[in-house]
């Protein structure tokens, strides 16, 4: 059989970024196995997905043929790109246009960061939030003067270090709201290369081997000359330690206790049943005594209808207090029984991401890679 690679062309996750946050009608051909397919896949308003292994398709493609539009543009996605190209090459061949490929596969999809600018500060300073699109990580980078905090930084570091070199501004202070078990942090790394310091909660680390500062609410950190300052609030729940971030009086950064359409859950330590309390008091207590006014920015999104203007995933809290029905259900033993009974499954590899994220053990950038790769499912409802 016979190829050109000339006649079918790559698309970036960023551009496929672009088109998703856009609304521009797309299909996909995912030719993963199935099981692949149904854990973890591509989503977007204007998205269509069908799902055909790649072992089907090995003989060629002609079977295929009626099940792929000629009015829009078709994109074929593999595990890493090699048999994605195969497939898009049989169908440019078949006489198909407009076919091409994810670059770097799912895995490229996974780290792909989407920088979007939240709002503005006093003073000049600026909020940006960092969409992990793929994954639905949300980090965040705040900006004053000519000082960055870094929230829930995630691996891949240098888009973080880029982008403020980019505004000439200098990383102070990386910050995670708890110990993460979804996804591996970049916190330590980012404070190792640029020497901010790096702050986590201490009731999350009673096994982190390594240095950190002690995020607590009588820490206040403090952001460029015109003092942005980050007010940490005690909201455990999804794990013990896991700590707000109220920054210049306007955003909420929840971490992964209250999302946009949904909850944190508390079972990723193994301690649901000890912390569904905790949780309770966050969402029930702590969370309703701050302004209504301030805006939910959390660290992760469930799917993609929660993405907004521009791909910003955000809230005002008390909206969420009508709408988001983790925050409506009164009743103490249905919330028990919400938040530790039928959960979706549990993060990949979330038993070894923390270990990671304690400094315990030291994967090679590729197995980092495995580990994270599918949804976050840190929420109590999967897609
Ligand atoms: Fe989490």
């Amino acid at each position: 059989m016979t190829t050109n690679p000339s006649q079918v062309r790559g698309m970036t996750a960023a551009a496929l970024t672009k088109k998703i946050l856009g609304n521009q009608p797309l299909f996909i051909l995912d030719v993963r196995n199935e099981a692949d397919f149904n854990d973890w896949k591509i989503e977007g308003k204007q998205i269509q997905t069908v799902n055909i292994p790649y072992f089907e398709l090995l003989d060629g493609v002609e079977n295929i043929l009626d099940q792929i539009p000629d009015d829009r543009e078709v994109l074929v996605v593999c595990a890493k790109e090699g048999s994605s190209i195969f497939v898009a090459e049989q169908l440019t061949e078949q006489g198909k246009v407009n076919v091409s490929f994810l670059n770097g596969g799912m895995k490229a999809w996974s780290e792909h960061l989407e920088p979007v600018k939240v709002g503005e500060l006093k003073d000049g300073g600026t909020i940006y939030q960092f969409v992990r699109i793929g994954k639905g990580c949300l980090s965040y980078m705040v900006i004053s003067g000519d000082e960055a905090a870094i929230i829930d930084a995630v691996r891949m570091t240098e888009v973080y270090e880029s982008f403020a070199h980019d505004r000439r501004v200098l990383i102070k202070h990386t910050i995670d709201t708890h110990l993460h078990a979804d996804h591996i942090s970049g916190g330590r790394k980012l404070a190792e290369s640029t020497g901010a310091s790096y702050w986590l909660p201490p009731k999350d680390a009673d096994e982190v081997v390594f240095f950190y500062h002690k995020l607590g609410q009588s820490s206040t950190i403090t952001v460029g000359k015109s003092t942005i300052s980050i007010q940490p609030v005690y909201s455990p729940g999804h794990t013990i330690g896991s700590t707000s971030l109220i920054v210049d009086d306007q955003y909420l950064l929840t971490g992964d206790s209250l999302f946009v359409q949904s909850i944190g859950r508390p079972d990723l330590a193994g301690k649901a049943e000890d912390w569904v309390g905790d949780l309770r008091n966050t969402l029930y207590n702590r969370y309703k005594l701050l302004s209504e006014d301030l805006t939910v920015l959390p660290a992760h999104f469930g799917q993609a209808t929660e993405l907004g203007d521009g791909g910003k995933v955000s809230a005002r809290l008390g909206d969420l207090y009508r709408m988001n029905p983790g925050l409506n259900i009164q009743d103490e033993a249905k919330f028990r029984a919400a938040v530790t009974e039928s959960l979706p499954p549990q993060p990949n590899a979330y038993e070894a991401i923390r270990q990671t994220n304690m400094g315990k053990t030291f994967p090679s950038d590729e197995e980092q890679r495995e580990m994270e790769l599918g949804p976050n499912r840190c929420a109590i409802h999967d897609k």
